[in-house]
């Protein structure tokens, strides 16, 4: 990897964090920079992990292009600030979720152009519509739904969600707004020769994630059985599936699209744990009560809100061929080395979970 100088936006949450501090013990002679607002509760805690490992962090905002600026020069940026949660954005969508997924993003393209530096936008699998995956055709199972090998919809097999699965439709201002900074990124591609990847990422996971109900329940699920905290199931029974990365598994991927960025450059992908990662959440709770040896009782709440959706699987298929690419981490691997995390930081993580 060439890079000298690499921005990272959103650089003290979840995912920025754990790419900073992967790439800065890989890479010796690369520079690594962490700007974000740390907005998201929790972000602070990652900063005095960013410092030890010689890592500079900026406080500052994507929403304001003189704070993107503070970064004189970059040869890389990988996009990671975001409002994300697909609940978030209906009291008021201008004010940190539009204004920061896609103004925010923007104002990093802009960045990176006029720095002639490549760039990586983590995208999310919520663009895909809502209404257009809740009709994939399942089949409900004792803990968990499976997806049927016959189906109507383009773009969906027993693999899960291509990126052939249409993209007409509502899908909640948060995959919205992803979008359209896609949309807007395309344009700095064609129009002036950027190089940039778009990871359309499903449920990525792993240590020093602070999941909220909202975003991020695998850590939530996890620190709530340590703390013999409280969990409930919305809709579906608990039965909902998702596919889960371990987040070193997206850095293991980053570094194979960075070594040969024009491979991958102005291309889409979907990346996520793929079918070998798929849980319901029932079938997370029974993994996360023999990995935590604590067991809690589970609530439900009978509703189904508009963004909810039943089943969303990776198919994982394009990355895979031109990469390689393969997911090394199993589901009880990121729920193990997520309750790692938890008992050795339990004190400090107190104030986010319980
Ligand atoms: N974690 C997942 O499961 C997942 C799934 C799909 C897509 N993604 C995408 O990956 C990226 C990173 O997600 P994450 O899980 O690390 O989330 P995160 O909330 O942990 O990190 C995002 C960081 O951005 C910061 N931020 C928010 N608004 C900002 C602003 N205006 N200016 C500067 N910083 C700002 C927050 O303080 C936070 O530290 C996001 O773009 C998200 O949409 C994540």
């Amino acid at each position: 990897m060439n890079y000298k100088t690499i921005l990272i936006t959103g650089g003290a949450g979840f995912i920025g964090s754990n790419l900073a501090l992967n790439l800065i013990r890989d890479f010796s002679g690369t520079k690594v920079i962490c700007l974000d607002n740390l907005q998201r509760k929790g972000s602070e805690l990652n900063l005095p992990r960013l410092k030890k490992a010689g890592i500079k962090f900026i406080r500052g905002d994507v929403r304001n292009k003189q704070e993107l600026d503070l970064v004189k020069t970059f040869d890389l940026l990988i996009e990671c600030s975001a409002e994300c949660s697909v609940m978030a954005g209906y009291d008021n969508p201008l004010a940190n979720l539009i204004d920061t997924n896609l103004y925010g993003a923007v104002n990093c393209l802009e960045a990176a152009r006029q720095r002639k530096a490549d760039f990586v936008f983590l995208s999310t699998s919520r663009v895909y519509p809502i209404k257009e995956l809740r009709l994939i055709n399942l089949r409900e199972e004792d803990d968990n739904f499976k997806c049927l090998p016959q189906q109507s919809i383009r773009g969906v097999s027993e693999k899960g969600i291509s990126e052939d699965f249409p993209l007409e439709g509502s899908r909640s201002f948060y995959g919205a707004s992803k979008l359209s900074a896609e949309i807007i990124l395309k344009e700095y591609v064609h129009g002036f020769g950027l190089r940039a990847i778009v990871n359309r990422c499903s449920v990525m996971a792993g240590p020093w994630q602070l999941g909220k109900v909202d975003q991020g329940f695998l850590a939530l699920w996890v620190a709530r059985h340590i703390y013999c905290g409280s969990l409930s199931y919305i809709g579906y029974s608990g039965k909902q599936v998702r596919d889960v990365l371990h987040v070193d598994d997206l850095y293991d991927l980053l570094l194979l699209q960075l070594k040969d960025i024009d491979k991958y450059s102005a291309q889409v992908f979907n990346v996520g744990g793929t079918i070998d990662n798929a849980v319901s959440l029932r079938q997370l709770t029974e993994l996360c009560r023999k990995v935590t040896k604590k067991k809690i009782d589970l609530g439900f709440i009978d509703q189904i809100r508009e963004q909810d959706i039943p089943y969303y699987v990776s198919d994982c298929t394009r990355i895979e061929r031109l990469s390689g690419f393969k997911p090394k981490r199993n589901l009880e691997t990121i729920v193990c080395d997520t309750a790692q995390w938890v008992f050795d930081n339990k004190n400090t993580l107190e104030k986010i979970f319980k």
